[in-house]
């Protein structure tokens, strides 16, 4: 059944669609009794075939049109009804399916997590519960009728509204839902659970009363308040800035401890990791906040940007998925801060997604070719999904955009749709010609951008020159040129801006660009808001740098220079490293940095980005092969330099911080981020143990206590394994905020740590069935401490291929998304290389090994 690709050229319209089903949900952990009666209409005459898709349960009767049906073919993905003979124009289908939630650990279809019981059918989980025609242009009509147990399951919810209810003698009761919208089957969803329950309601921009409710484990009620003031600016913003109003009456949001990914937009009833739903002061820090803000918000914008319109096929994923989060995005940006959420996105797109465009997974944003759809929910895929979107937005201008956008709605509403149509909206009512601009579709890999510029004394003139290359990528030979946006500025010797901001298009592989009336040779500020995901190249020299970061009026530039002059540093030192040099950090930009933080108050939020050191992981993607060592040496060589170096304007600057109530505000958020950037260096001078036990002693709130116990951890001062304890006392009962502390266990520097994390495997927080929990310990380990991860003794490798392999068998999803470090290997030296792809062999002989792990492990080892 496993590992057949399905190529994007063939999609062809349904044979066969539905109209109406009827679900009947007989709830119990060890067995349940699902009857799905469906109302099937034949729109291909010629079809005499009906293909079901269906997996993972026990297959019990079936009915046409009410009467026991046996001409069907029954094999490891499916059922072919033949249909020969018979009027099938329309008619109904009665199927009786039985299954065991409390068994399913790969957290797809019906599934128990902790105490309650619900679905997750994204991307095709729905066939994990009943036969059917599981893609996301067959959009039926549900009603859904659960009956269960009324004491273990005091909740009983599906899509749409609850239309009856009742209860039974024997001690269960039911719930009937209808959902007016026809919908695919991944938008289906049912809970069953007790829950605290949260209400509120939000009034409409046209006056509509809609109830909302979250659900969440009896006895946190006091952390869902969060969430629901998040869903409710989500709604107000979506009105106001996209003019999209809500469309049922209700809108329910239920938290689960065990869920494979982030959140799930079901219709009405969004189901979220409890992750991205719980926060109070004591249990979530700043970051915890605005993440569960925007999660919420996404799934929210769900609504009409993948539920109202939804895909035509899963190669068009992009179309929901990047535009979704072109808009959380920019719901974060105006509730908060613009550039600061640029500048958070572009650091994580830099070394995310690039990593996966320069990776065997390499696809463009509307992949070609899948074998397991749940490997293409990928960072390409929304990350530069989005970025796709945001460039139309910059070639457009809003008011053009957001023409676009209604027509799109005008034209699309209750179909599902492809990326083209999108793209083709947004040229009819923009009248700007985006032909070009298409090849962003199909186009994998990450363009680079080289640029070089001369300056006319005489003529006044200032001319860019900007060429445009796209490496090839291991899907993809041929690349063509794109239609670039590239934002530039120029300012002159006095850091005035002699020429605003300006979007040049780039649609050439080289092309030049004049600037008039130019008194002295400016200096460029590139790409500016990275206004497009690419990697750029120009020889500035750190004179330049320096003055850009002083003078730039675009706060994204001033940060981008700053990364330039840190990748300037790291890049000398490696070479100094393997020449057996020492290491130079040069004066002049740290007296530039000395000043930035004397002048911190001016700008807390910018100062605390600029200064933060990027990580190892992040530094790694400077370069085509990574050395770990030569990495992790320098970076602590930088963090060590730059805490001596700035220390009295460090200690100046988190003497001045005092902040006494604990307040989610944007100033407060800002001057905790610089306070605890100011902890983090200081922790590494002689100051550091005291000051890190202070901080952590005076702490009345998460963001503070993981600043101090990570600055601890990482500087390694003699407080840590103190602090570490108390924190484990403090939180062993509660899984999530012990996921913090597995996080730091997981990039400690001492040499242990992977004997560590084998140690806290058994844990007993820890809970291998859980993907937070695996994430957090394992996947932290893998995918941060690069250096231990890729320790040349193998350990690593080996030990993550034995965790691989355990998970193949119980959750494959989460499995997959565990093996990226490993199939990366063609960025490492011949001696690592040989060891990972050791243990990709090992993980290749694997009996049963999942499509999810098989399509991966394909594309490494490249056959
Ligand atoms: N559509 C969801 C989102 O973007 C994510 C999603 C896709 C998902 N597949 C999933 C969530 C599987 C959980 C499990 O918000
Ligand atoms: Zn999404």
């Amino acid at each position: 059944m496993q590992n057949k690709a399905k190529f994007r050229k063939d999609y062809k319209k349904p044979n066969f669609i539905v109209s109406d089903i009827f679900l009947d949900v007989q709830l119990d952990p060890q067995k349940t009794v699902v009857t799905a009666t469906s109302q099937y209409e034949r729109v291909n005459p010629e079809t005499t075939e009906l293909r079901l898709d269906g997996h993972s349960f026990q297959f019990s009767s079936l009915k046409f049109n009410n009467q026991p049906f046996h001409s069907y073919q029954q094999d490891d993905s499916g059922l072919t009804l033949d249909l020969k003979g018979i009027d099938a124009t329309k008619f109904s289908l009665e199927i009786v399916t039985i299954l065991t939630p409390a068994a399913n650990t790969s957290l797809q279809g019906l599934y128990q997590s902790g105490e309650g019981i619900c679905t997750q059918c994204e991307a095709e989980g729905f066939r994990q519960i009943t036969y059917m025609l599981d893609r996301p242009d067959v959009l039926a009509r549900y009603t859904t009728k659960i009956t269960a147990d009324k004491q273990k399951y005091p909740y009983l919810l599906s899509n749409g509204n609850k239309v009856a209810s009742g209860d039974l003698e024997d001690g269960r009761h039911w719930v009937e839902w209808q959902d007016p919208f026809p919908k695919p089957c991944y938008l289906f969803a049912l809970v069953a659970g007790d829950f605290d329950v949260l209400q509120d309601s939000f009034t409409t921009k046209s006056g509509r009363n809609v109830a909302l409710e979250l659900f969440v484990d009896r006895g946190n009620l006091d952390r869902a308040d969060w969430a629901m003031q998040s869903l409710k600016r989500a709604m107000k913003w979506d009105e106001e800035r996209f003019g999209l109003e809500y469309d049922l009456d209700i809108y329910m949001i239920v938290a689960v401890d065990f869920f494979n990914m982030g959140a799930m937009e079901n219709k009405g009833l969004n189901i979220f990791n409890s992750k991205f739903v719980l926060a109070n002061p004591q249990t979530a820090t700043d970051e915890d906040y605005i993440a569960i803000e925007s999660v919420i918000a996404h799934e929210y914008f769900h609504n009409w940007t993948g539920n109202r319109i939804t895909c035509r096929d899963w190669f068009q994923l992009s179309l929901k998925e990047g535009l979704t989060v072109f808009r959380d995005q920019e719901f974060t940006a105006d509730l908060w801060s613009r550039a600061g959420k640029r500048i958070e996105d572009v650091r994580f797109l830099r070394a995310n997604q690039f990593a996966e465009d320069a990776s065997p997974m390499s696809h463009p944003i509307r992949p070609e070719k899948v074998i397991e759809m749940n490997n293409f929910y990928t960072l390409t895929v929304y990350e530069k999904g989005a970025e796709v979107i945001r460039m139309m937005h910059t070639l457009l201008g809003e008011e053009l955009f957001q023409k676009g956008m209604q027509l799109y709605v005008a034209e699309q509403d209750g179909k599902a749709a492809t990326c083209d149509d999108f793209v083709s909206a947004m040229q009819r009512a923009s009248g700007i010609d985006l032909s070009q601009f298409r090849y962003w579709y199909s186009q994998s890999g990450t363009p680079e951008l080289t640029v070089t510029d001369s300056y006319d004394e005489e003529q006044r003139r200032y001319t860019l020159t900007i060429a445009q290359l796209t490496p090839v990528t291991t899907d993809q030979m041929e690349k063509v040129n794109l239609h670039i946006p590239v934002k530039v500025a120029l300012y002159d010797q006095q850091g005035h801006a002699v020429a605003a901001e300006t979007v040049l298009s780039l649609t050439q592989n080289e092309q030049t660009f004049a600037f008039d009336d130019i008194a002295t040779k400016p200096v460029p500020a590139l790409l500016c808001d990275f206004s497009a995901p690419v990697k750029l190249q120009y020889a500035y020299s750190t004179k330049q740098m320096i003055h850009l970061l002083r003078y730039a009026e675009n706060h994204f530039v001033r940060w981008d220079v700053a990364q330039m002059l840190f990748a300037q540093v790291l890049r000398h030192n490696v070479t100094q490293y393997h020449q057996g040099k020492e290491f130079e950090f040069p004066a002049e930009i740290l007296s530039e940095f000395y000043q930035l933080i004397e002048h911190y108050q001016q700008e807390s939020e910018l100062t605390a980005l600029i200064l933060t050191l990027p990580k190892a992981t992040e530094f790694a993607e400077l370069f085509k092969t990574i050395d770990p060592d030569a990495i992790s040496a320098v970076r602590d060589f930088m963090q060590q330099t730059l805490a001596e170096q700035l220390k009295p304007a460090l200690l100046k600057a988190y003497n001045s911080i005092n902040l006494n109530q604990y307040e989610v505000t944007a100033e407060h958020i800002a001057l905790r981020a610089m306070r605890n950037l100011c902890l983090n260096y200081l922790a590494y001078t002689s100051v550091g143990n005291t000051l890190v036990q202070k901080h952590y002693e005076y702490a009345n709130n998460m963001t503070d206590t993981l600043a101090a116990l990570a600055a601890a951890t990482k500087s390694q001062v003699p407080c840590a394994e103190v602090l570490l304890a108390d924190f484990e006392a403090k939180w062993q009962h509660d899984g999530l905020v012990m996921d913090k502390w597995f996080a730091l266990q997981a990039t400690r520097p001492e040499a242990d740590v992977l004997e560590n994390v084998q140690k806290l495997m058994d844990h007993p927080s820890f809970n291998f069935n859980n993907p937070n929990r695996v994430r957090s310990l394992i996947g932290v380990f893998a995918n941060q401490n690069l250096k231990a991860f890729h320790n040349l003794d193998g350990r690593g490798y080996r030990f993550l291929t034995d965790i691989l392999i355990r998970l193949n068998e119980s959750n494959p999803q989460v499995a997959a998304r565990l093996i990226e470090p490993l199939i990366r290997f063609s960025r490492y030296d011949g001696q690592r290389q040989t060891l990972m792809k050791r243990a990709l062999e090992r993980l290749n002989q694997v009996e049963n090994l999942s499509a999810d792990l098989f399509e991966k492990i394909e594309k490494a080892l490249g056959r």
